[in-house]
């Protein structure tokens, strides 16, 4: 057969072999069987070695130009079938966006921090600002400036984490007092709460972490009755409009004179039951007038300027809210315990 007439045979078949292939597979079958190792295609080419030199340039033409056209015939059917089996994928999967989607579980606010967003709202409510202080302190203002000099017995009540001999965890948020008066003159109305840290081992009432709110209170004739007001306003809110409250002689070396405040059982209402040991009464802070030595030491004249402080436990006041009895269920974040706060 003259070569012409059997690369057009070729041709022929393979356009209605590659034009009959539904998938990209059977597409490669049909260019392996013409243009693979041993195709019909390529045994020609093979072929052409044996042809005399003058043939060979007008056959080689001829077969050349029949593989460029099998070759391109082959990239255009490909893309053909790419595009059919993209356009049925896109037909069978799609996604309805109606379908409910899979229910994350919600969080829940922990205990600790709503009881501290209720104490902040309560003060920021009386006009009170909320500061934030340091918890890596020096010895001055954890306790030199708050009246603590360095043989003061009081020191040995607050097991001090020490860093060097001079830098510590600081023990009280009282720390915050002393920098926001070194810092502006009165009028001061403001609370801070914070963690402070104090070397106990970890039981249901102690943890070597745990968080205290100090609020403080300095401008011209401000008295005791405006600490007792405030701090009574403080736990009517907090506690419930008929819970009252009772100040108690204490010492504090930075207040003078120093008062704890009881507020009246919250679970039976002062009648006397197990959360407040069957006395009625709880203990909630302690306070006092700002002992005139600290306001002294902040550059704030004692003469001209008077002012109260009060620090309460802000764990003691969750579990308090909470009838919590074991103080390391705040601590320990166990999913069951925080999701009853949902
Ligand atoms: N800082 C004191 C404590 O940790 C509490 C307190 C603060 C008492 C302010 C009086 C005034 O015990």
């Amino acid at each position: 057969m003259e070569l012409k007439t059997e690369v057009e045979k070729i041709i022929r078949e393979f356009d209605s072999q590659a034009l009959a292939a539904e998938t990209v597979d059977a597409l490669n079958a049909v260019r392996i069987r013409y243009l693979g190792k041993s195709g019909e295609l390529t045994l020609i080419l093979k072929g052409m070695r044996d042809l005399q030199p003058e043939e060979r340039a007008a056959a080689g033409k001829i077969v050349n130009a029949a593989r460029v056209r099998l070759e391109d015939c082959i990239t255009e059917s490909e893309r053909r079938l790419q595009r059919l089996a993209l356009d049925a994928r896109l037909k069978t999967e799609v996604i309805d966006i109606s379908i409910p989607s899979k229910k994350l579980p919600r969080g829940a606010v922990h205990p600790q921090t709503l009881v501290r967003n209720q104490i902040i709202e309560i003060f920021t409510g009386m006009g009170f600002t909320v500061e934030d202080g340091r918890e890596v302190e020096t010895d001055y203002y954890n306790f030199e400036a708050l009246n603590l000099p360095p043989d003061h017995p009081a020191r040995e009540t607050q097991d001090t984490f020490y860093i060097t001999e001079n830098i510590l965890l600081r023990t009280q948020t009282s720390t915050t007092q002393i920098r926001a008066m070194e810092k502006q003159q009165p009028p001061i109305k403001m609370i801070n709460p914070g963690r402070v840290y104090r070397s106990d081992e970890i039981d249901a009432t102690h943890s070597p972490m745990f968080h205290q709110v100090e609020g403080l209170v300095v401008d011209k004739n401000i008295t005791m009755c405006d600490l007792k007001g405030v701090l009574d306003a403080f736990a009517k809110r907090f506690f419930g409009s008929d819970t009252k409250t009772r100040l108690r002689p204490s010492h504090f070396p930075f207040t003078e004179p120093s008062i704890e405040v009881d507020a009246t059982c919250s679970q039976c209402g002062g009648a006397g039951c197990r959360v407040c040991k069957g006395t009625g009464w709880l203990e909630i802070l302690g306070a006092g007038m700002v002992n005139i030595k600290v306001l002294s030491n902040c550059g704030i004249d004692p003469k001209i300027y008077s002012g109260f402080a009060f620090g309460l436990g802000l764990d003691r006041m969750t579990n308090i809210k909470y009838g919590i009895t074991d103080l390391r269920v705040v601590f320990e974040n166990d999913i069951r315990f925080l999701k009853q706060f949902r």
